[in-house]
């Protein structure tokens, strides 16, 4: 048992659970300050308010994580990894009943509506701790044809140290998708926060540990070049895994590249969704909200940020889908009337308006808000962005190449296939893609051209457990949440041969 204030039940009082998870690290096993003693403030981005501070790790914290993490794994690497699945899928029942005291803190935290975003994402690390739990008898090898009297075979074997960055968009899944795989095959990890929203990931770090020996799943918090870098740069770290930006994305495959070390990387994308004009129009227009992840404040790496509709009902659409987003209710995260909350912090704020202005001053373009600004004077300090739905943009646009993070899409009007199938792949990005027709033909014609790791034809759904996930281009390195990703990226294959001749 931690030695903790934090609650032993589940609890529904978030602003309570926030403060008790102040200012620590979850090391070894234990609650613990920085070394430094430092903190920083974690805000509510829907009042402004501070809610508790975090610990600030830096390089010394990083070096007593990842050494207990080193000794840990050795034992760890011990049980079968059938015994190991079985203790990750207890972490899954754990955290099942605390689905909601979870949505809760990362609705307060992250100012993601309750209703329409946090208790999916809680219940997501359910379901995928629960996934991975199941395949621990999967961790098995081949036998190779070699010669008479030798017998080869193929066995599977963790890598050591995981470490792990994550944001703070869908930190609770993203989270899950790198820690689940990579303990159910041996692996202890290190996890880094994001600062935006470290508080819930400590409390879904504390609950596993509540299962799981002590050392095997850890977690720091801090700042990026303080407390990232030197997690990377850890020598007896030996596997990488990042979700972020694609410039940080590229200083974590440098410092893997210098230690030799594999590396995953997610790292974001410019997602098309293309619309031809005999597609069921109700069911586009609403899945053109979903698609846009409107109730994600668009802070998503799978945004269809890029609409295309073929000229026949390109009008028509472009007017329905305004008034569907002006529909929805944005307001307090923890209200469940609410559809949209609020921005993360204030630097994405500032980047995302900086889109938005640069996107109404460009000639000839039109941007039109959507939904309406909550009027309660408690969210007056909230962190809220109106919807924007511009056309007209020039193809060159940065509102059109760069990846915005937030609830702004551009659509334009398409009048040929080949255009735009051209068009939607003139990106760096390549994560995502979604095509919408009755046309079997053209549907999966587009599958097999668009360059993106997935693609989907009359739906845009969130990364599901089971299936691969990750980009190509820009959009990153390696697979997530399938069997694929676990064998592939959080082991190695030994080749052992025996000769009884
Ligand atoms: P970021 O890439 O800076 O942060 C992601 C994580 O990396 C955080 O935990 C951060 O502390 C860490 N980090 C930052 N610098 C580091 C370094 N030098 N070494 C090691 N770790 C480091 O992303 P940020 O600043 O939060 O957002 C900026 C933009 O990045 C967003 O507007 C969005 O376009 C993109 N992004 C994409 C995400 C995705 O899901 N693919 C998630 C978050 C951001
Ligand atoms: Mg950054």
């Amino acid at each position: 048992m931690l030695k903790t204030l934090t609650p032993q039940e589940p609890t529904l009082d978030e602003k309570t659970l926030a403060r008790a998870l102040s200012g620590v690290h979850l090391i070894g096993g234990e609650f613990v300050p920085a070394t430094s003693g430092g903190t920083f403030a974690v805000v509510n981005p829907a009042t402004g308010i501070e809610i508790a501070r975090a610990a600030e790790g830096d390089a010394s914290d990083v070096d007593v994580a990842v050494r207990d993490a080193n000794r840990a794994q050795k034992e760890w690497a011990k049980l079968s990894s059938r015994k190991r699945g079985q203790m990750v899928s207890q972490c899954a029942a754990l955290i099942r009943t605390h689905v909601e005291e979870i949505a809760r803190l990362i609705a307060l935290e992250t100012g993601k509506a309750l209703r329409t975003e946090s208790r999916v994402e809680a219940n997501s690390v359910a379901d995928i701790l629960e996934f991975f739990g199941g395949l621990g008898s999967e961790i098995k090898g081949e036998s190779v044809p070699f010669a008479p009297n030798v017998l080869s075979v193929t066995v599977r074997e963790p890598l050591g140290v995981v470490g792990a960055i994550i944001p703070w968009n869908v930190p609770l899944l993203l989270m899950t998708l790198k820690i689940a795989p990579a303990l159910v095959a041996g692996n202890t990890v290190v996890v880094k926060s994001a600062e935006e929203a470290p508080l819930t990931v400590l409390r879904i770090c504390e609950l596993i540990n509540r299962v799981l020996p002590p050392g095997c799943f850890n977690i720091l918090s801090g700042f990026g070049p303080e407390c990232g870098a030197p997690l990377v740069e850890h020598p007896l770290v030996r596997k990488l895994t990042f979700t972020g930006s694609v410039p940080v994305g590229r200083i974590v495959a440098k410092a893997a590249a210098e230690k030799l070390i594999p590396v995953t990387l997610e790292l974001g994308g410019k997602s098309p969704m293309i619309v031809f004009a005999d597609c069921d129009f109700d069911k586009t227009v609403a899945g053109a909200l979903t698609s846009m992840r409107f109730t994600r404040q668009g802070q998503s790496c799978t945004a269809a940020s890029r609409i295309y509709v073929e000229r026949p009902i390109y009008d028509r659409f472009v007017a329905a889908m305004a008034d569907k987003v002006d529909a929805m209710v944005m307001g307090d995260p923890l209200d469940e009337a609410t559809d949209i909350g609020t921005i993360i912090s204030d630097d994405q704020m500032a980047r995302v308006k900086g889109f938005i202005a640069e996107g109404l001053a460009t000639a000839g373009a039109t941007g039109r808000a959507c939904s309406a600004m909550p009027s309660d004077p408690a969210l007056a300090a909230g962190k809220f962005i109106q919807p924007h739905i511009f056309t007209n943009l020039p193809p060159e646009s940065r509102l059109v190449t760069e990846e915005i993070f937030g609830p702004v899409t551009c659509i334009f009007p398409f009048d040929s296939a080949d255009a735009v199938l051209a068009a939607a792949n003139d990106s760096e990005y390549g994560l995502a893609a979604s095509v919408w027709t009755n046309n079997l033909k053209i549907g999966l014609e587009f599958a097999h051209r668009l360059e993106a790791g997935l693609v989907q034809i009359n739906q845009n759904l969130v990364v599901q457990a089971n299936l691969s996930y990750g980009g190509v281009k820009s959009s990153g390195l390696g697979k997530e949440a399938s069997l694929e990703s676990m064998l592939e990226h959080f082991t190695h294959k030994k080749t052992i041969m025996m000769n009884y001749a």
